[in-house]
């Protein structure tokens, strides 16, 4: 008794519950404890739409009517009655959307920190709500977006192509800019060939579930970005198989590739650096295990191209390695919108003609290209930009840890402060807002429980006064709120007097 009203009290979906226990009373026609498991359901759950309420009273009266019918119209009796409920127990596809109220809960206490408009774009400042921001949460790494260079070299494009190329790159959405654009990067990055996609996020979409075939298999790292694990489940769905490895765990990879049959074609996807944490991947091991398994390797150098290796040439460069192949975006340090990535000719061309994502989508406009191609064109004359990004960074972290932060460790420009809870997140972003500092709040699921952050992140055109306000006002509301964040096991971390 007690079990089946635990049983219905805790059944997810509330239209459920009058179909089940309708069933319930035809399986044992106990009529008297189907009863008392109403009352007791009445008592315990909580039935917040009137329309439950009104089902669970209906439930009772057919309960009742049936045990007055005669035994041969009974059977009628139940099939419109299981019917009746059946029709309840389908849900409207927007209800979830209807019953999710999580944002407009955190909006209305003003603590939301995502959708926030840029009014203005300065670089380092923004203008926010009529107020000037010092921005620390851009992947705008070397500053480039606003170089007068790129922004006339993206107009000039628009003056001599237009808005868009208005097609895919496959039929009549190629310009020149796209060819000059992948020669120029295959050059850069060492490649035979460079393929565009539209933005970061559709290469990997477009090249994991392009190259991996059923019976073959994706290897990604736990951590990796949302566009690697979506790319694989794409293909997953259509062909491969999709598997995981513990985050840069060498050892859980090997354990993982040990289990894959050797007659598989297998492709590690991992980030070079990881997006949340600024870490980089431990990529002489990984390719180590890949040769001894006859797996191929794709980083994802999102954050790594213009910012580490040689002359920002990304993770492969940084530990002088090749990687089969390596993709990226423009979207950061490039200043622009895009995705490229890059490989042995063969494969790019089959790319080329096998890629949905390529095939069935626009190309990349005409001022994205321009302005990617005059942002490479920068880095290639003024590298010493990276250093600068790295300085201020490093700036930065040292100047949170001497005010008691509990600051990942990085060799990026990204600097995740550790500050525990959701609530705690949602605090120090409100706080961090109105002393005109942006950062970004990464909060569950995009990080682990107890692992939020104020994910700042830092440009080369940050000037030192910027770094300085920064730090002061993590200093102030790490005083007013009474705690400096929290450790990544969840322990507070004082307020040191
Ligand atoms: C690791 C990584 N890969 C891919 C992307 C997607 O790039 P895009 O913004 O060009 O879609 C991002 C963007 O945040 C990223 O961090």
């Amino acid at each position: 008794m007690i079990s089946a009203t635990l049983f219905f009290v805790v059944l997810p979906q509330e239209r459920v519950r009058p179909f089940l226990l309708y069933t319930l009373h035809l399986k044992y026609d106990a009529v008297l404890r189907v009863k008392r498991i109403i009352f007791f359901a009445h008592c315990f759950s909580e039935f917040s739409h009137f329309t439950d309420k009104l089902y669970i009273v209906l439930l009772s009266k057919m309960i009742d009517i049936s045990t007055t019918l005669r035994h041969k119209h009974r059977f009628f009796f139940h099939v419109a009655v299981l019917l009746f409920f059946a029709r309840s127990v389908l849900v409207d596809l927007f209800q979830k959307c209807i019953e999710f109220t999580r944002a407009d809960e955190v909006k209305a206490l003003d603590m939301y920190p995502y959708f926030r408009a840029v009014q203005e774009n300065e670089g380092p400042l923004v203008m926010m709500e009529g107020r000037k921001v010092v921005m620390a949460g851009s992947n705008n790494y070397l500053g480039l977006t606003g170089h007068p260079r790129v922004r006339e070299a993206a107009k000039r494009a628009i003056d001599k192509y237009g808005t868009s190329c208005s097609g895919s790159r496959y039929l009549t959405g190629t310009i020149d800019l796209h060819n000059e654009l992948e020669a120029r990067f295959a050059k850069f990055l060492g490649y035979e060939s460079v393929l565009l996609y539209s933005t970061g996020y559709q290469t990997a979409l477009g090249a994991i579930s392009g190259l991996v075939q059923r019976g073959d298999y994706i290897i990604s790292d736990k951590e990796n970005h949302a566009c690697i694990v979506n790319g694989a489940l794409l293909a997953k769905g259509a062909t491969a198989d999709f598997v995981r490895y513990k985050h840069n765990d060498m050892v859980d990879l090997e354990r993982v590739l040990a289990k894959i049959p050797d007659t598989a074609g297998k492709l590690i996807v991992t980030d070079g650096v990881f997006s949340v944490t600024g870490s980089i991947v431990n990529l002489p091991d990984l390719i180590a295990v890949a040769k001894k398994y006859g797996a191929r390797v794709l980083v994802d150098d999102a954050h790594a191209t213009g910012i580490i290796g040689k002359g920002g040439r990304g993770t492969a460069s940084h530990y002088g390695l090749e990687a089969d192949m390596t993709m990226g975006t423009f979207s950061k340090t490039f200043a622009s919108l895009g995705g490229f990535i890059g490989g042995p000719e063969r494969v790019i061309n089959y790319l080329k003609h096998n890629s949905p994502a390529l095939i069935f989508s626009a190309s990349p406009t005409p001022a994205s290209c321009a302005a990617a191609l005059e942002a490479l064109t920068i880095l290639e004359e003024q590298p010493e930009l990276i250093d600068q990004l790295v300085a201020n960074a490093n700036y930065a972290r040292k100047g949170l840890r001497e005010k008691g932060f509990y600051v990942l460790d990085g060799q990026t420009g990204i600097v995740p402060v550790i500050v525990g809870s959701l609530e705690n997140a949602l605090m120090y972003w409100r706080q961090l807002y109105d002393r005109d500092v942006f950062v970004n709040a990464f909060v569950p699921p995009g990080v682990p429980p107890n692992m939020s952050m104020m994910r700042t992140s830092y440009m080369a055109s940050h000037e030192k006064v910027h770094l300085d306000r920064i730090i002061e006002a993590f200093d102030e509301v790490g005083n007013a709120l009474g705690f400096r964040g929290a450790t990544t096991n969840g322990q507070a971390v004082a307020v040191e007097h």
